[in-house]
């Protein structure tokens, strides 16, 4: 009689099992990949069971269904924890002129930039951008997200924001990718509105209209992350601070977009309200970098967001890891400086432009990344009880993702146990 438990799902034969397991990576730990030669991972129900070797789980464990892994590279499905997902329309114009020497600033004071991809989406319905979206979640599932974060942002009107959380919501619930949602009404001053008084319509109408909205929308799921533009040109760091303030006493966890172009002291901010994440630090000062690395709030890198602005400058990675900082890595999609669903992309250029080895750039786009979107307990490592969202590559050494860019490496996905991108090809690249 079989004595030994079923399980759904076998993966095996891995030439590198990464279980990234062990929880989110500080500073010098970065890159522990809890790498299994000739790996295997057992799947019941969605979760993992156990991950080990492929001659151990064989014969612990009677599979109703096997997956060869045939030598190939098997790790936890990447998170994305910065996106803006949801918009109308595109700004390939824009991208002529800044490559013709326009900045990027320069054309958001002229009325462009974000407020031009506003003026496409604010009156968009849902349908429209529903549709417009979901070939970007479609790329991002393909190359290897199974749980992002997505922005609003594009709206800058409650019906306008509402519609876009929306939009997150049913494109998440359409799955396979989970999204996280971030409500970013804070994205970028309305034409015709002065700043102080745009935020005092987000704090007193805006995010007090969200609670009752998300008690009744938001299909049991905690409140969403709220989030801010603190920049020259969009929020200072007072007006920040009162749009974080206002989100953080009515239970909202707290995300920003800190010292991308200009240092005006939002990742000191993200610090002293305790925020789930700071993002971009482009420009943040040496002892700012030193608090936040010293704190629990995750410090996101978008190396994709340089790349797409053609600027020379990068996070500094060394000096967050230096000082123990939780590094993880987004792609930022978005029409103005990123357009880009692909993590294995921000991979290889973490690699180049940050100092990254390969193994530390996977843990900060797995584990850490979940830990940026407060997802760590549930996904981004291969670890019984998460989630079995599980990549195969087409390769048997993980040093390819880095090595390699421009390329899909992903041959298949699994997500909640389910296969749900096939086989690309049937030999190793
Ligand atoms: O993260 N900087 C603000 N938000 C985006 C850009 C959005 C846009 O240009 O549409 C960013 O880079
Ligand atoms: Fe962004």
């Amino acid at each position: 009689m079989e004595s030994r438990p079923t399980v759904d799902l076998l993966v095996h034969s891995a030439s590198q099992l990464l279980t990234c397991s062990g929880g989110p990576q500080r500073g010098p730990a970065l890159g522990t990949l809890g790498l299994i030669e000739h790996g295997a991972v057992a799947i019941r129900a969605g979760l993992i069971v156990a991950t080990g070797s492929t001659e151990e789980l064989r014969r612990s464990y009677s599979a109703s269904r096997e997956l060869s892994a045939a030598g190939r590279v098997v790790l936890p499905g990447f998170v994305d924890p910065h996106t803006h997902l949801v918009w109308a329309g595109d700004r390939a114009a824009e991208f002529e002129q800044r490559v013709q020497g326009a900045s990027y600033l320069e054309i958001l004071e002229a009325g462009g930039g974000i407020l031009s991809t506003v003026r496409r989406t604010r009156f968009a319905s849902l349908e429209t951008l529903l549709s417009e979206s979901r070939p970007r979640l479609r790329k991002m599932l393909e190359h290897g997200t199974t749980t992002a974060e997505a922005k609003t942002g594009y709206g800058l009107e409650l019906e306008a924001e509402l519609r876009l959380l929306h939009a997150i919501l049913a494109l998440g619930s359409e799955g396979p990718v989970d999204l996280v949602p971030t409500f970013l009404a804070a994205h970028a001053v309305p034409e015709g509105w002065q700043p102080a008084e745009y935020v005092a319509l987000i704090c007193d109408h805006m995010l007090p209209a969200l609670v009752p909205w998300w008690a009744r929308t938001g299909q049991g799921r905690p409140l969403p992350f709220v989030d801010v533009f603190c920049e020259v040109g969009a929020f200072d760091l007072e007006l920040s601070r009162r749009v974080l303030e206002c989100a953080r006493s009515l239970g909202f966890p707290l995300k920003i977009h800190a010292d991308e172009f200009n240092p005006l002291g939002a990742a000191r901010l993200a610090v002293e309200l305790e925020a789930t994440s700071a993002d971009h630090l482009l420009q943040t000062p040496a002892s700012d970098l030193k608090r936040l690395a010293g704190s629990d709030t995750v410090a996101v890198a978008l190396p994709a967001t340089p790349f797409g602005l053609a600027v020379p400058t990068y996070a500094p990675a060394q000096a967050i890891l230096r000082h123990g900082g939780i590094l993880a890595l987004g792609t930022d999609l978005n029409p103005g400086t990123a357009w880009c669903e692909n993590m294995q992309f921000v991979i290889s250029l973490a690699c180049r432009t940050m100092g990254l080895s390969p193994a530390q750039a996977i843990a900060a786009a797995t584990i850490n990344a979940a830990a940026a979107i407060g997802r760590h307990e549930r996904v981004g490592s291969l670890e019984p009880g998460k989630e079995a969202d599980v990549l195969l590559l087409s390769v048997s050494d993980y040093r390819q993702l880095g090595y390699r860019f421009g390329t899909n490496l992903v041959s298949t996905v699994i997500k909640k146990g389910q296969i749900v991108v096939a086989e690309r090809t049937d030999g190793l690249d």
